[in-house]
C-alpha cells in the first residue's frame, strides 16, 4: 500500500506544482472590487478577506469617453518587421511578426453578454458605464478601430499532438494595440472571433457562443483563484450563422458569432520563436528574443552574453510553476501544443479545458482525446516536451556550451515542478515546516481520493471547513465529498495521521489552519455543468446565469449564499455526468 501511494503521488506530483507562497499572497489580496456590491457573502467569511484592492479606484480619473481611450502599436511596429504583402487572403508568411489584417464586423444586432468590471475599470482605466454605449459594441468586436490601433494578426508556428504543424499563428485573433494604463502596466489587447486573416488556414475567422462564454468565465476564474492567465474585459454576440460540428461527429450546425476582448501582458507563445528558427531566420528569431526580454524579462540584462540562457532557465521554472498552479486547482487545459503555451507562463487559449470533479489523473477535458495525451496527469510531462521544442527553437542562439547547460537546466525542470507541488499541497492540507512523512500523507490522500472518486475540489475544501472536533468525531454530515472519502477503509489510518502531524505545529490552532486551507481551497471552480447551463441560457440571449458565475468566481474561496443555492458547491447534478465537452470552438 505504502509504494502504491508514493508512486502515485510521484504520478500526479511528476504532473504539476506551484509556489504555495505566491497562491497564499495572492488569495489574500484578492479583490472583488469587480463586484463590490457584493453582500451575498457570510459575515464570517468575508471578513477573512480584506475586500480592498491593491490600489484605491479614483472614479474622476476613470475615463467615460471611449475616444479618449488611445492604444499603441508603435513600440512593436518600430521594434519587430511586418509582412510586406498586403491583404486578408490565406498564405505562407515570411521574414516578419505580423501581418496587417483588418477584422471582420460581426453581424448584427450585436449584444454585450458580459464585461468585467475589474478589467474595464482596473486595467484599461474606463468607467464600466462605456461598456454599455453602442460605441463599444463596435470597438469590441471589430466593427470599428480604437483610436491608435494597426490591428495585427500575429505569424507563428508550433507541435500540435507532438509534430511539427508547420506555419499556424492568428487565424482568428486581431492584436489591436497595447495600452499603458495609470498603474504603469503595458496590456496587449486582444480579439478573438474577429475574422478571418493570412492564417486562417481552412477557418472562418470566427467563435462560437459556447467557446467564448468558456473563455470568458474560465479566464477570470482562473486569475480569482490566482493563477497567471490571460484576462477578458468583455464578451459580445451577434445574430451571424457560424457552422459548428461540435462534437467532430458530422452534425454540423448552425450557432451564432461571438467575440471576446482580452488582454495579456504578451501573446507571443513558443511557436511565435519555434516558426523562425524551423524557417532559419535567425536574425529575426534573436531580434524577437531581444524584444521580448527587454519587454517582459527586464531582471535580464541585455548585454549579459548568456541572456539567452537565463531566458530558457526562467521559461523552465515559470512553465513548472504554471502546470503546478494548474494541478493545485484541478484544471486541465486540454490542448497543450507549443502554440498554446506563452513565453511569459500564463494560462491561453481556453479551448476545451475542463476542472477535475472526481480525482482521477487520468481525466481527459477533450472528449475527442482519445488517448490521452492532454490528461489532467499528463501536463508536467508534455510541458517538459513544450521545453524541449523550445529549448531546440534556441539552439541557433546558443554556443555549444550554452546548449550543453540548458540541457541541463531542463533536467532540473522535474525537481522544481515537484518541489512545487508539493510546496502547494502541504498548503493546501494546512501543514507547516517540512516533515519527512509528508509525501506519504499527500499521497496517500490522493490515492484514497482516486480509489473513492472523491471531488477534487470539495474534499479540499471541506477539509479546510471542518473543525477538530468534526474530525476527531469522524462527523462528517453536509460535507459530501469528505464523506464519500471516509468510506475507504484506510480513511482511519490516515486521518490518524493527519491529526497527529497537525498536532506536532507549534504555535498553530484549528482556527488559523482553517484559515489557511480556506485561502488556498477554493470552495467554487468553474465545473462543466455550471459552464454549459449557463451556455444554454445565453444562446436564448439570457445571459443572467454568465453574470451570475462570473460574480461568484470572482471570490472563489468566499462562501456565497447565491452560489450555495444554485448548487454550485453540491454533489453535482446527475445530467452532468453525461455531459461531452464542446469541442470545435
Ligand atoms: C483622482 O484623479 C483626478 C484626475 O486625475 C485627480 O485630480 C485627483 O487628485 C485624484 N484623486 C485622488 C484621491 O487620488
Ligand atoms: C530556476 O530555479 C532554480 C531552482 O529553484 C534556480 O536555481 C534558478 O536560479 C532559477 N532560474 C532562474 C532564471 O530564476
Ligand atoms: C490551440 O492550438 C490549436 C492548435 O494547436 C489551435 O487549433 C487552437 O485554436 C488553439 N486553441 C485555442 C483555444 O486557441
Ligand atoms: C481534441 O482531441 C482531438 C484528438 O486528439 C483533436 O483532434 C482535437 O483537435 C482536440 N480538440 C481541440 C479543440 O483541441
Ligand atoms: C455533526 O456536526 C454537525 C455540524 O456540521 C452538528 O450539527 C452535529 O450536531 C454533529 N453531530 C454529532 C453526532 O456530533
Amino acid at each position: 500500500m505504502w509504494s502504491t501511494c508514493t508512486a502515485l503521488v510521484f504520478a500526479l506530483v511528476a504532473a504539476s506544482s506551484f509556489t504555495s507562497v505566491y497562491v497564499l499572497e495572492f488569495c489574500q489580496n484578492i479583490s472583488p472590487e469587480c463586484h463590490s456590491d457584493d453582500n451575498t457573502a457570510s459575515n464570517s467569511q468575508s471578513s477573512l478577506h480584506t475586500v480592498k484592492s491593491k490600489w484605491t479606484l479614483n472614479a474622476s480619473s476613470l475615463m467615460h469617453d471611449l475616444n479618449q481611450f488611445r492604444v499603441s502599436c508603435k513600440k512593436l511596429l518600430e521594434a519587430l518587421p511586418i509582412d510586406k504583402v498586403d491583404g486578408n487572403f490565406v498564405r505562407t508568411v515570411k521574414n516578419c511578426i505580423f501581418s496587417k489584417s483588418i477584422p471582420t464586423p460581426l453581424k448584427g444586432p450585436l449584444r454585450l453578454a458580459a464585461a468585467c468590471k475589474d478589467v474595464i475599470e482596473g486595467i484599461l482605466d474606463l468607467d464600466a458605464s462605456v461598456t454599455r454605449s453602442g460605441d463599444f459594441l463596435h470597438y469590441a468586436s471589430g466593427g470599428r478601430l480604437l483610436p491608435g490601433s494597426v490591428p495585427l494578426a500575429h505569424r507563428y508556428g508550433g507541435h500540435q499532438f507532438g509534430y511539427w504543424a508547420g506555419q499556424l499563428g492568428d487565424g482568428r485573433a486581431h492584436f489591436l494595440g497595447q495600452y499603458s494604463n495609470k498603474k504603469g502596466e503595458v496590456w496587449e489587447l486582444q480579439l478573438k472571433g474577429s475574422g478571418k486573416t493570412p492564417y486562417s488556414r481552412s477557418g472562418d475567422g470566427r467563435a462560437v457562443i459556447r467557446s467564448s462564454v468558456r473563455e470568458f468565465l474560465c479566464s477570470e476564474a482562473m486569475h480569482f483563484l490566482g493563477v497567471p492567465t490571460s484576462r477578458a474585459a468583455s464578451l459580445i454576440v451577434s445574430e451571424e450563422p457560424v457552422l459548428r460540428d461540435q462534437f467532430y461527429n458530422g452534425n454540423v450546425k448552425a450557432e451564432r458569432g461571438a467575440v471576446v476582448l482580452r488582454l495579456a501582458k504578451s501573446w507571443f507563445r513558443i511557436g511565435s520563436l519555434e516558426i523562425l528558427s524551423q524557417s532559419g531566420e535567425i536574425d529575426l528569431l534573436r531580434k524577437l528574443l531581444n524584444f521580448v526580454i527587454d519587454e517582459h524579462f527586464p531582471f535580464i540584462n541585455p548585454d549579459n552574453p548568456e541572456k539567452y540562457l537565463v531566458f530558457f532557465s526562467t521559461v523552465v521554472n515559470e512553465t513548472a510553476d504554471l502546470i503546478a498552479q494548474w494541478m493545485s486547482v484541478g484544471f486541465a487545459h486540454g490542448v497543450c501544443n507549443t502554440d498554446n503555451f506563452s513565453i511569459l507562463s500564463i494560462t491561453i487559449d481556453y479551448g476545451p479545458f475542463g476542472f477535475m470533479e472526481s480525482y482521477n489523473p487520468n481525466f481527459i477535458p477533450n472528449t475527442s482525446d482519445d488517448e490521452g495525451r492532454y490528461s489532467i496527469g499528463a501536463q508536467a510531462n508534455i510541458g517538459l516536451f513544450n521545453l524541449e521544442k523550445l529549448l531546440v527553437a534556441l539552439i541557433p542562439v546558443l554556443t555549444q556550451t550554452q546548449q550543453k547547460q540548458a540541457k541541463i537546466i531542463l533536467k532540473g525542470y522535474a525537481n522544481i515542478y515537484q518541489m512545487r507541488v508539493h510546496q502547494i499541497f502541504k498548503a493546501k492540507l494546512g501543514l507547516l515546516g517540512e516533515d519527512e512523512d509528508d509525501n506519504d500523507l499527500i499521497a496517500f490522500l490522493l490515492k484514497m481520493m482516486e480509489d473513492t472518486e472523491s471531488d477534487f475540489t470539495m474534499t479540499f475544501r471541506e477539509l479546510s471547513e471542518v473543525s477538530a472536533n468534526q474530525l476527531l468525531n469522524r462527523n462528517f454530515t453536509q460535507m459530501w465529498a469528505l464523506d464519500d472519502l471516509s468510506h475507504h477503509k484506510h480513511f482511519s489510518d490516515w486521518l490518524n495521521k493527519y491529526l497527529f502531524r497537525l498536532s506536532r505545529q507549534q504555535d498553530d490552532s484549528h482556527l488559523d489552519r482553517q484559515h489557511r486551507m480556506k485561502n488556498v481551497n477554493p470552495r467554487y471552480v468553474l465545473r462543466n455543468w455550471m459552464a454549459e447551463s449557463a451556455i444554454r441560457k445565453a444562446e436564448r440571449n439570457d445571459f443572467s446565469e454568465v453574470e451570475l458565475l462570473h460574480h461568484i468566481l470572482s471570490s472563489p474561496f468566499v462562501t456565497q449564499e447565491t452560489a450555495e443555492e444554485a448548487g454550485y458547491a453540491a454533489r453535482p447534478p446527475q445530467w452532468a455526468r453525461r455531459l461531452k465537452v464542446s469541442c470545435s470552438s
